[in-house]
């Protein structure tokens, strides 16, 4: 194991019924709230008027930042930034998905910052401070509820950066599994997939005496692959909805990472798609990733060859490594398409045209991935085989 400190400040209230517990949460933080959400489901759903009538009853006031874009944007940021500054608001409310919960992250730590919010996503500045936040969590599939990271995109530049700091945890995060139910089928197989990328990411690493850490993940994607079927096939039943929504949670908030650098390629790969085409993260995951994989395969097979035997079913008995992780990933490829994910770039429209800039995009910070390092080259390759 690599040597590691774990500092995870956020207070996680799950379950079904803690919806409840709302207000005495944010009366620790004062009687102003910026309210943040995204575009309209939790109107539909009936969270935005129990949420209203909870904090208005306990006599908190409100100012409300609606909109906020799947893969959120800079220009909403700045928005809910100005908010802030002008109305002396105590505390962020993020009632939504991970694109809500990031936005707000941005907000939180630049209303409370002299430097420009751009600079600190693009770590030109640092942080000093964060407004309090607060969350409601409405879609299993980020980890954005109990972790510092923050995805935001610029559309003038065509950037999709993560980032994250310190100041950016939420300080509470309320999952109750009732919220999530509304979720429509697409959005819940992408946070499915996308929550087994999370894992899938810290798998690939190169820390030896990792025992726990391995059984740690593999348990979160078996219990993912049990689950997702089950869930699929009943998108109201409240027990599946809030396994997944545990097993999101728990495969990025740290705990899976510590004592281990996982790789990250392909997110950051992802991130420069998705600032060009503005697709959904997770169906670019579910492209992108078994290329990855098959790409890094000549990279520490025996990491292949593990989560092939102990986690996708393979069978290994009289086969190479390289046939049992190559049937790994076919299996994964599988589970994914089985679920209703995309498997080729060209589902999305899009071509060879952009992979250049794409590519520019995701290497323009300098080689990238901690288990196989990428360059340019690198990713015009595996683009170009993702088409
Ligand atoms: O905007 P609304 O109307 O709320 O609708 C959203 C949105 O259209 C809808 N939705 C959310 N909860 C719902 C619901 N619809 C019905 N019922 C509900 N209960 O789902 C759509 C997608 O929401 P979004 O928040 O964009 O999805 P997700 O949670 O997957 O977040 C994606 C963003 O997070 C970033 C991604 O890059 C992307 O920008 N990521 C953030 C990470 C982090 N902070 O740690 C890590 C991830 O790897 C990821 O990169
Ligand atoms: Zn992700």
């Amino acid at each position: 194991m690599d040597p590691f400190v774990f500092h995870n400040p956020t207070k996680l209230i799950f379950g079904k019924g803690q919806n409840e517990s709302l207000v005495n949460e944010v009366k620790n933080f004062g009687n102003h709230v910026l309210l943040v959400y995204g575009g309209g489901s939790i109107k539909q759903n009936g969270l935005y008027d129990y949420v209203i009538t909870q904090l208005k009853e306990a006599d908190i006031k409100i100012t409300e930042l609606a909109g906020v874009e799947p893969n959120p944007r800079l220009t909403t940021v700045r928005k809910g930034i100005e908010l802030c500054r002008s109305n002396d608001i105590d505390l962020v409310l993020a009632v939504g998905g991970g694109s809500v919960i990031d936005a707000s992250k941005a907000i939180v730590v630049g209303a409370k910052s002299e430097a420009d919010i751009w600079d600190i996503i693009k770590k030109k500045a640092q942080p000093t401070d964060a407004l309090p936040l607060g969350t409601i969590l409405t879609l299993a599939a980020t980890g954005s509820e109990m972790n510092a990271g923050s995805v935001i995109t610029n559309w003038e530049t065509n950037e999709k950066l993560g980032w994250g700091s310190p100041f950016s945890f939420p300080k509470f995060s309320i999952l109750d599994p009732k919220n999530t139910i509304s979720v429509p089928e697409d959005q819940t197989v992408y946070g499915i997939v996308d929550m087994m990328s999370h894992v899938i990411e810290a798998y690939f690493h190169k820390a030896e005496n990792t025992i726990l850490q391995d059984k740690i993940m593999e348990s979160i994607l078996l219990t993912v692959m049990e689950t997702a079927p089950k869930l699929l096939e009943d998108l109201t039943n409240e027990e599946h909805r809030e396994t997944i929504l545990y097993c999101g949670t728990m495969a990025l908030n740290g705990i899976t990472q510590m004592g281990l650098r996982g790789d990250w390629a392909t997110h950051n790969m992802e991130h420069a798609v998705s600032a060009v085409y503005d697709i959904p993260h997770a169906g670019g995951l579910a492209i992108l990733f078994p290329h990855w994989l098959r790409y890094t395969l000549d990279e520490k097979i025996s990491r292949h060859v593990q989560l092939a035997t102990r986690v996708l079913g393979v069978e290994p008995t009289g086969k190479t490594d390289e046939d049992i992780a190559l049937e790994g990933i076919e299996k994964l490829s599988a589970f994914w398409t089985s679920l209703g994910a995309p498997n080729r770039l060209a589902d999305y429209k899009i071509d060879e045209s952009q992979i250049d800039k794409m590519a520019s995009l995701a290497s323009n910070r300098g080689a990238f991935g901690n288990f196989k390092p990428l360059e340019k080259e690198d990713v015009t390759k595996i683009l170009t085989a993702a088409l």
